[in-house]
């Protein structure tokens, strides 16, 4: 049984993505120890009581330091004994620590297709607007192992998204969360929990 932890910092699609997926057998073998969130706002720590996980808040803004929160941060996730973090739109940067301490055992999900709109900066509805920006046709999600960079560990799984006359931001957004987002992050679990690819 694959044990997770999964982080956020907003309204939790892809976390809901993953508990359906669950749900609907399409990830077997896994089970969601914990949510934990930045923000104590977040509607994905909702949806993790309304399924019965257990929702941690866990703020930099508790801490007097970032070192401080970086510490506390590592020993929660260690008491939870998990085998696979997976980052569903969690916004704060994971301490080096932490990316040592699980070295290829931390996912995560962004919205563009890397190394395209990713890096500093390109988060949330950012990515797209660059993408409308630049006038590229086609565009999509990556999962990726996390590294010490920002968006730059082995790419697991991307999936294309054609971006459309008209797009706004959000409508584009929209598009990539149900085709691909909402596709890929739940298969790179299920392949991690059951060992194929
Ligand atoms: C998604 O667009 C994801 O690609 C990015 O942050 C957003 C999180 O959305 N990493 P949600 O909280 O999963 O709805």
């Amino acid at each position: 049984m694959l044990k997770i932890a999964v982080m956020v910092s907003g309204g939790g699609t892809n976390l809901q993505a993953i508990i359906d997926g669950i749900d609907n057998g399409t990830i077997t073998n896994t089970q969601i120890v914990a949510v934990i969130s930045n923000n104590k706002e977040a509607y994905a720590l909702t949806r993790a009581k309304e399924h019965g996980i257990a929702a941690l808040c866990i703020s930099p803004k508790s801490y007097d330091t970032r070192e401080a929160f970086n510490d506390a941060l590592l020993n929660e996730v260690n008491k939870l004994q998990v085998d696979l973090i997976v980052l569903a739109g969690y916004l704060v940067k994971i301490p080096e620590a932490m990316v040592h301490a699980y070295s290829h055992r931390i996912i995560n999900i962004h919205p563009s297709l890397i190394p395209s709109f990713c890096g500093v900066g390109f988060y949330g509805l950012h990515v797209h607007e660059a993408v409308l920006e630049k006038g590229v046709k086609i565009t999509g999600a990556t999962v990726h192992y996390v590294d010490e960079g920002m968006d730059t560990g082995e790419i697991i799984y991307q999936k294309a998204v054609e971006v459309c006359e008209g797009d706004t931001p959000e409508i584009l957004q929209k598009r990539v969360m149900e085709q691909a987002e909402w596709k890929l992050l739940p298969a790179a679990i299920n392949m991690i929990a059951n060992k194929s690819k």
